[in-house]
């Protein structure tokens, strides 16, 4: 029986039996975090997870902090009733407004992938771009995580607001997308970056629309594959990691289901059971 002092609470992932087989949670606003679980599946492939999608009420990039610290509360306490003993905020835009606040609300360790994405930018480049939401480049957030962690470098910002609706709209092919790439990335090429972070998790998505468009030099950092290794390092740490096998992921969105699966489908290889919760209740 896990036992710890920072952790007694009395929640309820304590009261399994073995609460390493508790699942991990992860959310995003939609198919974005796939980039994230797909990581999961690479470096933790062990885990069971319950993936959230806030699908009704995307993108969250345009929102204010208020509403997003409703949402991402909301989505908090649904995974804490599913007795996940870990939560994910596989999102940009959450992490950089929603974090630091809530993470003292909550009795199970959340991460986001702001820190992890920043420490492995300042690793390999020293010219930075970053490449957001609206929100998440407001904030400046990777900003400020890169330059407490290295005085010694230069960012730079875009925010790109046209990038998840043309995502969730599976228009990664369309030349329009290629087009506002073109546009969003001007500034950045123009700093002569060596680095560009995904500054959103949707912006993996679109890996070989921006890799066309990029110099070779410049260094892609994903902090999806980062932030699933402090993920990993965390629940080493703390003895929960499952040595059992998973539980198949079981997907929960806020829309429509179906658009979901066929989504899931074209980003996991596999079509998933995507079921339909109302966070707000
Ligand atoms: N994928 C999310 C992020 O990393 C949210 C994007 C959105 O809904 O605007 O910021």
């Amino acid at each position: 029986m896990y036992s710890s002092s920072i952790f007694d609470t009395g929640v309820d992932i304590f009261s399994y039996v073995e609460p390493q087989r508790a699942p991990i949670g992860l959310f995003d606003s939609g198919v974005g975090g796939l980039t994230v679980l797909r990581q999961m599946y690479k470096q933790l492939s062990n885990e069971s997870i319950i993936y959230v999608g806030d699908t009704a009420r995307l993108p969250y990039g345009i929102r204010s902090q208020a509403e997003i610290l409703v949402f991402v509360r909301e989505i908090l306490d649904w995974m804490q009733k599913q007795r996940v003993k870990l939560v994910i905020m596989a999102c940009n835009t959450s992490s950089a407004l929603a974090l630091d606040i809530v993470r003292q609300e909550f009795d199970f360790p959340i991460l986001g992938v702001i820190l992890p994405g920043a420490k492995a930018a300042v690793e390999k480049g020293k010219r930075i771009g970053i490449i957001a939401t609206p929100a998440t480049a407001k904030s400046n957030a990777y900003k400020q995580a890169i330059v407490e962690i290295r005085t010694d470098v230069q960012v730079w910002q875009v925010s790109c607001p046209e990038f998840v609706p043309l995502i969730e709209q599976s228009r990664i092919n369309d030349p329009y997308t290629t087009e506002v790439a073109k546009n969003y990335l001007e500034p950045l090429l123009e700093n002569k970056i060596d680095t560009l972070v995904y500054g959103c998790t949707h912006y993996p998505l679109l890996a070989p629309v921006l890799r066309s468009l990029l110099p070779p030099h410049v260094q892609l950092i994903d902090p999806a594959i980062h932030v699933v290794q402090s993920c990993a390092q965390e629940l080493e740490l703390l003895g929960m990691r499952n040595t059992y096998p998973p539980l198949p992921t079981r997907f929960a969105v806020s829309g429509c289901p179906e658009q979901f699966t066929q989504s899931g489908l074209q980003w996991l290889g596999y079509t998933p059971m995507v079921e339909q919760v109302c966070f707000t209740e």
